[in-house]
């Protein structure tokens, strides 16, 4: 049984908390690269924090504190220029490093601004997302999963949402891998109210859930990357073909945690396109959609009354802010939600003892192509089509 003390430190994502000190050893999104352009910065919120994100003039990305060094105005109203990002209150201005380049009030000969610099931290843009590291330096790799990588054969579209509740709650539904069957009974009417047959195989990168449902001919794999993210091929009947996704679930707060997803919907004219936006059948066209705590599209009548792409997060937000696990009914089906809590607790154990968690990876030497076992088409040049 899961105890309350155990629950606080599991999901508490603020600094010198066990669970945030574990968290701040990994690269997160934090948001789209189409939404950091111009003039204007971008506010972000990562793991209890504030920071803003500019892209100065030159195209280099930026990832500063919230206030200015000078008197904390807020610098998310600063002005993004040729060589960085100047305060709105009296015009200092500071570069992607934190450097403090001008403090124009100053008289001409004042070398003040030598002696002054913001808080900065690494940033990189992949596959139109803006990653950020905010734990202690030095900053381990950003780990090459495959559809980070991947740019042939398909359309990418890259678009985010929120879940108003712990990312905790988020984590242990990639692990749970019969609910499928039953909550997800509308969009997968092939494996509806079937009791499935799962492998859960434990990975360098996290946890492997393999589905077989019994009159299905092909399996179904779903990767859980640890902490928290999910990569998993789907068909569901609105999407009209097959898809490869990747969800990066952030923690933005301790009761609030985005979505970053990216989507591969295969192409056979060999070509590329990104898009920042929503999949086509989604009326939502940017990049973000907001969601509202407990308002959930209506659809699939049949089973719950909810549509296919609200069902998690209805359960997810129902559970609670933050859910309290000591008084959950663990039942033998729930292994792979087991295997991930003792994949949690060794973490959380390393990073007590000063050693890395699971995931991270430093050596370049080892930080190869991730791929996972999702069946539906594969990522080749030869794209095939295998279940529509
Ligand atoms: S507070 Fe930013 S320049 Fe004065
Ligand atoms: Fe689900």
């Amino acid at each position: 049984m899961i105890t309350t003390e155990e629950n606080e430190a599991w999901t508490r994502v603020g600094r010198d908390t066990p669970g945030g000190e574990m968290l701040r050893r990994y690269w997160w999104p934090v948001t789209f690269g189409s939404l950091v352009q111009g003039k204007r910065p971008k506010k972000v919120r990562l793991l209890g924090e504030d920071f803003v994100v500019f892209r100065d003039g030159r195209g280099r990305l930026g990832m500063i504190e919230p206030n200015c060094a000078h008197r904390r105005a807020p610098m998310e109203y600063g002005r993004v220029e040729e060589d960085g990002i100047r305060c709105c209150y009296h015009g200092w201005k500071f570069d992607t490093a934190g450097k403090c380049l001008e403090t124009p009030c100053e008289e001409p000969d004042s070398n003040l601004k030598d002696r002054v610099a913001m808080k900065a931290y690494p940033v990189q843009e992949v596959a139109g997302l803006v990653f950020a590291y905010i734990g202690d330096s030095p900053a381990p790799l950003l780990p090459k999963y495959d559809l980070l990588v991947h740019e042939a054969n398909a359309t990418r579209y890259v678009y985010g949402n929120a879940n108003n509740c712990n990312w905790l709650q988020t984590a242990e539904n990639a692990a749970d891998a019969t609910h499928i069957n039953w909550l997800h009974a509308g969009p997968y009417p092939m494996s509806a109210a079937k009791r499935p047959k799962i492998e859960f195989d434990q990975r360098e990168y996290g946890l492997d859930c393999t589905t077989l449902v019994p009159g299905m001919e092909n399996d179904k794999c779903s990767s859980l990357i640890f902490p928290c993210h999910n990569r998993f091929a789907s068909a569901r009947t609105e999407q009209g073909s097959a898809r490869q996704n990747m969800i990066f679930r952030v923690p933005e707060d301790d009761d609030k945690t985005l979505n970053f997803f990216i989507t591969l919907v295969p192409r056979t004219d060999g070509k590329f396109v990104h898009k920042s936006e929503t999949p086509p059948e989604r009326k939502d066209k940017g990049p973000w959609v907001e969601n509202t705590r407990f308002v959930y599209a209506p659809g699939d009548e049949d089973w719950w009354g909810v549509t296919s792409t609200d069902q998690d997060r209805m359960v997810l937000e129902g559970q609670g802010l933050i859910y309290d696990r000591s008084t959950e009914t663990l039942a033998a089906s729930d292994r792979g939600v087991a295997m991930y809590r003792r994949m949690l607790k060794e973490s959380l154990a390393s990073v007590a003892e000063g050693r890395d968690p699971r995931g991270i990876v430093r050596d370049p030497e080892k930080n190869g192509l991730v791929e996972f076992g999702t069946r539906l088409f594969t990522l080749t040049r030869e794209l095939q089509v295998e279940s529509a």
